[in-house]
């Protein structure tokens, strides 16, 4: 009978993978391997890490896409040696961010008199911190004009996404992030009076409240600084953070006014990786008009063979992103992205009603009137687990929803927040419903006596 040696050092193609010398050791972490390794192997060896990973499907904590058509992956394959900075080398890729930002500002009703601006960006803190920035050299130009001090530039905000402390530390602006008192969710119109002053570059507006998915007044906080003008000479802009909303707003609240048709809007940011359906990566922010971008922000490149304006935090990024956001806009138009937002909507406000009936939420905000989702707080009657304990007991079935406090000065109530994007079918929602009301049957059984549960989930 022949004797079969097996080499595991022949990584042939002809070797099954798992029976390759690579896949006989533990993969190197600290350093770079002496020697290569077959594709194959090494494909198969690094996916199956990924195996580890959460199934992004069933992560109802964040906004970010997760499921994409099959041409959106071709096109991110198509054009994934394409940097989008090249602007002269990669002219179509430039031409087919400009046609976004066109569309866009055209959704948020950008006056088509006026020279309306905006770029791509990595998401929406990096078109955040750009529209702070376009605020605090205006608000320092107007200063500077006057004779006044620039020294102590403040942005006056609700309960904001991370990405506004960022700015504001790393741009040195103090951040007036006004408390949450009694049930308020939000900004209110009457916080702005006591923390407004001539030192306030801009207010945020959110267009999508991370910790809640409500909308905060735009039009409202517009009114008031608008007679705060009147009253007191103070002539205070408003940036929109509608990171979710953008894109959410123009197509299922079409009667709320809160974008560019208020004069006092001057810049909107929202993630194209969000609600604008687009794969991880993209970001967009427009200004009403060329005079609120100040041109000093704005730098012209020309080494890479033309002469370029850009304004952006990165330099090189990938082009298929906003390939795969234009892709979107074709593929759906505004009738397809109405009927993808209003079936999310719907399902968020459905999934409201089950979990409400469950008598042991108390909805904090139903899935009416803001972005696709849920979010609800335990009632004071239910012993024995938290809903730290819920989130830990759900992930056993592999679905992950967010549970935190609120921010300040609501610290003390703790939410869990289920968001539903596209891809999150009605029937999917049922099964996430049947885990949920499961774990809870389970907790109210085997209550946690010494819970280490925590929140565990950052809002992205
Ligand atoms: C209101 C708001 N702004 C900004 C961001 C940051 O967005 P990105 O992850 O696109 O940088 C988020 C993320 O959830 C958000 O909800």
């Amino acid at each position: 009978m022949p004797i079969h040696h097996v080499d595991l050092n022949n990584q042939s193609s002809r070797l099954d993978i798992y029976a390759t010398k690579a896949s006989q050791d533990s993969l190197p972490k600290y350093q770079l391997p002496k020697g290569r390794t077959e594709p194959r192997a090494a494909y198969a060896l690094v996916r199956d890490e990924l195996l580890l990973d959460g199934n992004a499907r069933q992560n109802l904590a964040t906004f970010c896409t997760t499921w994409v058509e099959d041409e959106v992956k071709q096109l991110m394959t198509d054009s994934i040696d394409k940097n989008m900075i090249d602007k002269d080398e990669y002219p179509q890729t430039a031409e087919i961010e400009n046609r976004c930002v066109h569309i866009i500002a055209d959704l948020w009703h950008a006056n088509k008199s006026r020279k309306t601006v905006g770029c791509s960006t990595t998401g929406s803190s990096e078109a955040a911190m750009l529209g702070g920035l376009a605020f605090k050299w205006a608000w320092r130009k107007r200063r500077e004009a006057a004779g006044k001090d620039t020294s102590k530039p403040n942005i006056v905000t609700g309960p904001v996404q991370i990405c506004w402390k960022k700015f504001a530390r790393y741009f040195d602006v103090e951040i007036r992030e006004v408390p949450l008192e009694g049930d308020a969710l939000g900004l209110k119109p009457e916080d702005l009076r006591q923390y407004c002053d001539e030192n306030t570059i801009g207010v945020v507006a959110t267009l999508g409240v991370t910790f809640t998915g409500i909308y905060e007044p735009v039009e409202a906080l517009a009114k008031e600084l608008d007679a705060m003008q009147r009253d007191l000479g103070l002539d205070i802009p408003i940036h929109v953070d509608a990171a979710s909303g953008g894109f959410i707003a123009p197509f299922i609240q079409r009667d709320l006014v809160w974008d560019f048709q208020l004069e006092r809007v001057k810049s909107i940011n929202a993630s194209g990786h969000k609600y604008g359906l687009a794969p991880l990566g993209v970001g967009w922010v427009i200004w009403a008009s060329q005079e609120d971008l100040p041109e000093e922000l704005i730098f012209y490149v020309d080494y890479l063979g033309g002469n370029m304006a850009t304004f952006a935090l990165n330099f090189s990024r990938p082009g298929g992103e906003i390939i795969a956001q234009y892709y979107n806009f074709l593929r759906l138009g505004r009738e397809g992205y109405t009927a993808v937002q209003q079936a999310c909507s719907d399902t968020a406000q459905w999934l409201g009603e089950k979990l409400a009936a469950l008598e042991c939420f108390e909805m904090v905000y139903d899935g009416h009137g803001g972005l696709p989702a849920v979010a609800y707080k335990l009632t004071d009657t239910v012993q024995g687990f938290t809903l730290y304990d819920l989130s830990e007991r759900v992930r056993m079935g592999g679905w992950q929803i967010a549970s935190y406090p609120l921010p300040m000065n609501r610290q003390e109530t703790v939410v869990q927040r289920i968001l539903i994007r596209h891809g999150v079918s009605r029937d999917l929602a049922q099964l996430l419903l049947d885990d949920i009301t499961r774990s809870i049957d389970h907790l109210t059984k085997n209550p946690i006596l010494n819970s280490t549960a925590k929140p565990g989930f950052h809002h992205g």
